[in-house]
């Protein structure tokens, strides 16, 4: 296998992206990686000769300055998993490459960014819209792979890929979970002991809840109760809510192809999960 080359300007990534034969993928991430993000990776080979990994802490998609400061920065571990999984390419640009100081053009994005993650976080989709479009045109990747665990995220990259006619195929990949069922994140790492031992709970319930609705539960009454039990464990549930798969509206009833999404802070984190309601 050959080594991976890391890049940090647009030219060196250009010059070597253009070096590249065959199908390309590319994976999007922020860094402080784990294992979802490998089986990101493994998708990505799987599907192409060649894969590019980006690794951007995106200042555009954070609120709260303080959310930023504290995100993880792990590149040297990063780069030595990406290397590891058989990526071809660490595209890893310092923000000023990525953003000039007068940039004045960005992507907003209506429809499945408008509820839930879009309401809580405003102007998050718009960050994450911008910054995934500049990274399809530099990349210019055939196929670019996205975790389901950030569902309406998924959605709402096919939907500015569909709008913009960016010639580039959405690859979803699974969920990666601990043997708990706790979705994995970057972020879980701040969960003290006792959060951690509780934190697999949210997954429990949503399994759970999204059988009962598959199965013809009434959905407002299986919601209700499992948020109940969330909050009595000591979840601060933010939303747990059952939505059409792609538009992410809310639904009263499983009569299309649904999602049930949940967002829910312990302690200082904020957890994120979905599953299939089928
Ligand atoms: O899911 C993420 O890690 C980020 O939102 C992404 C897609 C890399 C854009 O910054």
């Amino acid at each position: 296998m050959a080594a991976m080359t890391v890049t940090r300007d647009l030219t060196s990534l250009r010059a070597s992206r253009a070096a590249m034969r065959g199908r390309v993928a590319l994976v999007p991430t922020m860094g402080a990686l784990h294992a979802g993000h490998i089986a990101l990776v493994a998708a990505a080979r799987a599907v192409a000769d060649r894969v590019v990994a980006s690794i951007f802490v995106n200042p555009l998609q954070f609120n709260a300055a303080s959310d930023l400061a504290r995100y993880p920065r792990t590149e040297e571990a990063d780069l030595a998993m990406l290397a590891a999984a058989g990526c071809d390419l660490a595209w890893v640009p310092a923000p000023e490459a990525m953003y000039a100081p007068d940039r004045a053009t960005a992507v907003t994005v209506g429809g499945p960014a408008e509820r839930f993650e879009g309401a809580a976080r405003p102007g998050h989709f718009g960050g994450v819209a911008t910054v995934c479009t500049k990274l399809f045109l530099q990349a210019r990747a055939d196929v670019a792979v996205f975790g389901e665990k950030d569902w309406q995220q998924l959605q709402v990259i096919r939907r500015v890929v569909r709008d913009l006619d960016i010639p580039i195929a959405i690859l979803p990949v699974p969920t990666v979970r601990e043997d708990d069922g706790l979705a994995l994140s970057s972020r879980n790492r701040f969960l003290m002991a006792a959060e951690r031992t509780t934190a697999p709970l949210l997954a429990r319930e949503g399994f759970a809840t999204a059988s009962a609705i598959a199965a013809g539960a009434d959905a407002t009454a299986v919601l209700g109760a499992a948020m109940a039990r969330l909050a009595q464990a000591g979840f601060g549930v933010e939303y747990l809510a059952l939505v059409a798969a792609e538009t992410m509206q809310p639904l009263d009833r499983a009569t299309e192809p649904a999602r049930l999404v949940a967002a829910a802070r312990l302690g200082s984190v904020r957890l994120l999960d979905n599953w299939l309601v089928a």
